[in-house]
């Protein structure tokens, strides 16, 4: 095994979409191309399953020197208000568009902190949403909060504006560790949030874990899984630390190279966690992610409707979802849309009555069929060959899984391809297969962070 993992951790993308974020057209999308695809998508699909939302709220306290995501550090709150109301702009700004009040089946908040927010604001910023939009028959609300910023208050405002689903940030329980990615929580903080969103109600707790950071040891991870067991969130995210000082920047060098477990070892952390979870009685979802046989996660894999977006992976999949906010990626399943990275010039054009995008990237009839192809894998470990690939295209795959193929990783017959158990630490290399676009512009430069 470790001669594999040696063989096939190399730079390759984590499929929250495809084409990936860098290899969308240089050119971007056209706004008319953009709103185009939302109002088709929307025609076409809002009636049976409704739209996603997904709102990025950036803020945070203070910086984790490990962390990968698009935020503002800031001990400023007065910055709350004006932020939601630049929101709130934007979200009218669609609602123009679409002609017909949309219906809701699922909102994320994802951060930053979105519990950086106060309960009032995140009042006014739900209740902003729905004065434009109804619940669709299903609704889901779900966020996430930093367990050291989450308050009573907070969990219970969010519940009762709907919100059953929260996740939390724990990355890791070990002081070293802790101390070293600027990241320090007691498990006494985890267990008061946890046990408090339990006692309000909410149905599906989460836990957010990370192997490969500077300093984990098998004996951290044991007991950092025993922890988290202690308390059994209904899912856990299983994160391969992505380090990418080459995006972030200084951020992320409070540790040193060397302080990270190398290839194997890190590897060996993600198999102990898995093992120690699976004994808890937790499910392997997709790539990364775990959830008891009782959470709708869970239920989702067994029938095969889960779904995978750039929230990650989710049970209520809808063919349009809406990023609202700074960084947000939008995806109307037939293009993208990116929103201005930093918060002045997403408020500055939001105030020009523009969408603030300013990347996308509209799919070509190959890259829908490819894109479904990668969904299958990524969500359901198989995918039929019926799916639309000609046969030069589909034998350059076959070509180009054959060392995988060799290493027994993968099954093919006439019709599917299969990825067995033994394969699905190598989901993403296996993806990279049908990866044209990365197949014909390989990249120069590091891009992505490593597959295992
Ligand atoms: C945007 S954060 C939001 C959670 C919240 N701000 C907190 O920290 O508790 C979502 C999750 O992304 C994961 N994450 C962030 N940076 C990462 C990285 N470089 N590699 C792997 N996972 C990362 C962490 O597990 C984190 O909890
Ligand atoms: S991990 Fe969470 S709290 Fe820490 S900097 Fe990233 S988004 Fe903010």
């Amino acid at each position: 095994m470790n001669n594999l993992i040696q063989k096939y951790n190399i730079p390759g993308p984590r499929y929250t979409s495809y084409p990936t974020v860098p290899f969308w057209d240089k050119e971007g999308i056209s706004m008319k191309n953009w709103k185009n695809s939302v109002v088709k998508s929307f025609k076409e699909s809002s009636d049976s399953e409704g739209i996603s939302l997904y709102i990025h709220l950036p803020f945070c306290e203070s910086l984790c020197t490990f962390c990968a995501c698009h935020k503002r550090i800031t001990k400023r709150h007065t910055v709350e208000e004006p932020y939601l109301v630049t929101v709130l702009k934007e979200w009218d700004l669609y609602c123009d568009m679409l002609g017909e009040r949309p219906k809701i089946r699922e909102i994320h908040l994802g951060g930053g902190t979105p519990t950086f927010f106060s309960s009032e604001n995140l009042k006014i910023l739900i209740d902003g949403i729905f004065k434009r939009a109804d619940k669709f028959k299903y609704f889901e609300f779900s966020y996430e909060g930093h367990p050291n910023h989450t308050s009573e208050e907070q969990l219970q405002t969010l519940y009762d504006l709907g919100s059953r689903r929260n996740s939390f940030g724990i990355q890791d329980y070990d002081p070293k560790v802790q101390k070293a990615i600027h990241r320090v929580q007691s498990f006494d903080q985890v267990k008061k949030v946890h046990e408090l969103s339990k006692q309000i109600g909410y149905e599906s707790i989460s836990h957010d874990l990370i192997f490969g950071l500077p300093f984990q040891t098998e004996e951290s991870i044991r007991n950092t899984i025993k922890n988290t067991i202690a308390l059994m969130p209904d899912r856990i995210a299983y994160y391969s630390y992505a380090h990418v000082p080459w995006i972030k920047g200084v951020g992320q060098r409070g540790f040193d190279e060397n302080d990270l477990p190398k290839d194997h070892e890190k590897r060996y952390l993600y198999e102990l966690g898995k093992q120690l979870l699976f004994e808890a009685g937790y499910k392997e979802i997709g790539m990364d992610h775990f959830a008891l046989p009782t959470d709708s996660l869970s239920k989702a894999m067994e029938s095969k409707s889960i779904h995978r977006n750039f929230m990650g992976y989710t049970a209520g999949k809808t063919q349009l979802m809406i990023g609202l906010g700074m960084s947000s990626i939008s995806d109307s399943w037939y293009a993208f849309a990116q929103n201005e990275k930093s918060v002045e010039a997403y408020t500055e054009k939001v105030n020009k009555g523009e969408l603030p995008i300013f990347r996308g990237h509209l799919l070509s009839n190959t890259d829908l069929i490819v894109r479904k192809h990668i969904l299958n894998l990524m969500c359901n470990l198989e995918t039929e060959w019926t799916n639309g690939l000609n046969d030069q295209t589909k034998n350059e795959i076959i070509d180009r899984l054959q060392e995988i193929i060799a290493d027994d990783l993968i099954e093919i017959s006439e019709n599917k391809i299969t990825v067995k158990e033994e394969g699905r630490m190598f989901i993403r290399n296996i993806c990279m297969a049908f990866d044209l676009r990365l197949i014909d512009n390989k990249p120069e430069t590091r891009i992505f962070s490593m597959t295992i």
